[in-house]
């Protein structure tokens, strides 16, 4: 009865906004670099084969398009001659800039091999709202610093509240136009991506969407089933999934990819525990641990806080480094612990999850916002993290919502009819792999599943059979075929899921997604 009712307010609310749709500013792109690409040296002119627009949109979409209701969007595009459809492209984050993709493409540059095999689609990168062109919210950071220090007392999570309440207040107040903070979530992103899709002419969209693209994108082909074309959702961050659940997932998979550095270890002749074989690299992790833990001078002031906030970001989060953690643990029990060093690592990670938080909150729902709910994740979480690993990337943001403003008032589940290709990777630790099979079975069960096996955040950038399969889809609306083989395996609507392999059972290299940066 009541998505019902949503459907019709929003299905009332776009064939209003269609008929005062404003129209696309092509721009000169020589003239908007996107920020990642300044400074560098482009051949002139640039290629045919790019664009670059702006539309300006609603900022609260409840409110007609006025002089005060009113941002603009930022977005490039690859296209080609004789294009055969539209493709709309986003790394996730959220927040990650996205409109130097298009320049990637077109200028033949390191992330084009993302897109081979799409060189005949108009491909799109919308910068999402709120972030690089597309109206960046202004926000203070000041010298705000995340402790690797978990709160363990209502104290010391008051402690940790108080600078994110500063921060967001700072956002409210430097940025524009006034209320903009409350209007960059992923209910405003999936209408500004169908405002540049009717904008642009197209009836149908297909999408590329990584990591929390797969959120956007899930959203949108539940708001939007008549436009949804071809959507491959690669590193899924399923709706409708509790903290608690959330957060004990990612401890269990943060456990599996530090066991995965041991893998590597057994078939790495360099790394320093090679010769002392199966289990020495999470033995020198708890080694490490302890001696960070015990207080003596010999550790230069590294913590056992630090350790765990370098294992579970710097060395093995997003595409892990299982070579450098390795390494970086080795030269601490030999006395060197700067690759340890958070003085260095926390202002650059508090600003990176300040960014995320301003999109990553107002999505979320904080299921119990009291110290028992905080402590009942880690309780729960604790099971799920024999090893001890404790921090946790989607447990920083957690506590960064707590402190919010605003959050989403639920989390509903987001039925997809369409047949879409979701992808996961047996060891991504970011999105862990059991999120991917939940939406699968829970919300988009006419959808296929592409198991690879191996390690990584995402498979857009790895090379080989289930890369190939969702590539091919783009490309041509094949959905690809069931298979099983070392390195991949695709699953049928309505098959079942076999449960994730032992870490030490999948080989390492660079076919399953190892050192390939
Ligand atoms: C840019 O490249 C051109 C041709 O390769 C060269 O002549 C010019 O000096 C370069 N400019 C800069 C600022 O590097
Ligand atoms: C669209 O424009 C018409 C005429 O200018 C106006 O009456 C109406 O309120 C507008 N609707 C929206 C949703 O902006
Ligand atoms: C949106 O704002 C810009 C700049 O303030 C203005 O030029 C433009 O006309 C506005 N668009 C609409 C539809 O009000
Ligand atoms: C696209 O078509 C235009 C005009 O026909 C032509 O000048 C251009 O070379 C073509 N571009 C490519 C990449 O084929
Ligand atoms: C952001 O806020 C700062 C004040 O901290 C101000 O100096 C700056 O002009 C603002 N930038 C924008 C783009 O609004
Ligand atoms: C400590 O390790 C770092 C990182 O590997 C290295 O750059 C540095 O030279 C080492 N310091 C000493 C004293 O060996
Ligand atoms: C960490 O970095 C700071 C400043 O960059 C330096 O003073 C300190 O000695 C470093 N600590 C370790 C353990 O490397
Ligand atoms: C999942 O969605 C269902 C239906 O929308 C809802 O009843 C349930 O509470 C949601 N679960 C969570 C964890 O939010
Ligand atoms: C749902 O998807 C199936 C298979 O793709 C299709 O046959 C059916 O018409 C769809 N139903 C709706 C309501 O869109
Ligand atoms: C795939 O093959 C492996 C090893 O041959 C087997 O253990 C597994 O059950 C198979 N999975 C499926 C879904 O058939
Ligand atoms: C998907 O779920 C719907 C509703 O529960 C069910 O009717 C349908 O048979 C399922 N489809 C598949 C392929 O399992
Ligand atoms: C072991 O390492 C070698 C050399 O790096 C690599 O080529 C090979 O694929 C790895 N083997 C396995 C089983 O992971």
């Amino acid at each position: 009865m009541h998505s019902l009712f949503m459907a019709l307010v929003l299905g009332a609310l776009t064939s209003a906004l269609a008929q005062n749709l404003s129209a696309i500013r092509w721009v000169d792109c020589a003239q908007n670099v996107p920020i990642p690409l300044q400074g560098t040296n482009f051949t002139v002119p640039l290629p045919s084969t790019l664009h670059c627009g702006q539309l300006d949109v609603p900022m609260d979409y409840a409110k007609p398009l006025s002089e005060s209701n009113n941002i603009t969007l930022g977005f490039t595009m690859f296209r080609p001659n004789n294009s055969q459809g539209l493709i709309n492209f986003n790394p996730g984050g959220p927040g990650q800039e996205v409109a130097s993709y298009s320049w990637e493409i077109a200028l033949n540059l390191d992330r084009a091999s993302w897109f081979a095999g799409l060189e005949g689609y108009d491909i799109l990168a919308i910068d999402t709202r709120g972030y690089w062109s597309s109206n960046a919210l202004n926000c203070s950071q000041g010298n705000w610093m995340i402790s690797s220090s978990l709160p363990a007392s209502e104290a010391e999570l008051t402690a940790f509240q108080t600078p994110v309440r500063a921060f967001a207040q700072s956002c409210i107040d430097l940025s524009t136009p006034p209320g903009i903070v409350q209007f960059v979530s992923t209910n405003e992103v999936i209408q500004d991506w169908d405002q540049v899709r009717a904008a642009l002419g197209y009836d149908v969209m297909h999408h590329f969407g990584i990591s929390y693209g797969t959120y956007y994108g899930a959203k949108y082909a539940h708001a939007f089933p008549e436009h949804v074309g071809r959507f491959v959702l690669d590193a899924v961050f399923p709706p409708n999934v509790s903290n608690v659940d959330l957060l004990s997932k990612q401890y269990a998979a943060l456990d599996r990819s530090l066991t995965r550095s041991d893998v590597y270890c057994l078939n790495d002749t360099t790394c320093p525990f090679h010769s002392q074989g199966k289990g020495a690299v999470l033995e020198a992790f708890q080694n490490v641990m302890d001696l960070a833990g015990s207080g003596s001078p010999a550790t230069s002031g590294v913590s056992a806080a630090d350790v765990r906030f370098f294992a579970g970001i710097n060395y093995i989060a997003g595409d892990p480094n299982f070579p450098l953690f390795n390494t970086a643990l080795f030269e601490a029990l030999q006395g060197n612990w700067s690759l340890f060093n958070y003085t260095t690592a926390g202002p650059i990670f508090t600003g990176a999850a300040g960014s995320l938080a301003t999109t990553y909150c107002l999505d979320y729902h904080v299921d119990d916002n009291t110290f028992e709910g905080y402590a009942n994740i880690l309780k729960v979480g604790a099971e799920s993290d024999p090893l001890g690993a404790q921090f946790l990337f989607f447990l920083i943001l957690h506590l960064l919502c707590t402190a919010w403003p605003y959050h989403a008032a639920s989390n509903p589940a987001v039925p997809v009819n369409a047949s879409m290709v979701l992808v996961t990777a047996d060891f991504d630790y970011t999105t862990p792999t059991e999120l991917a099979t939940f939406e699968w079975m829970q919300q988009a069960n006419n959808s296929v599943l592409v198991v690879r096996h191996g390690d990584d955040h995402g498979t857009y950038n790895v090379p080989g059979p289930a890369r190939d399969a969702f590539i091919n889809f783009l490309a041509t609306g094949t959905l690809p075929a069931p298979v099983n083989e070392t390195f991949v395996t695709v699953y049928e609507p309505g098959s079942v899921r076999a449960p994730v392999p032992d870490p030490y059972s999948v080989p390492v290299g660079v076919e399953a997604g190892d050192m390939d940066e």
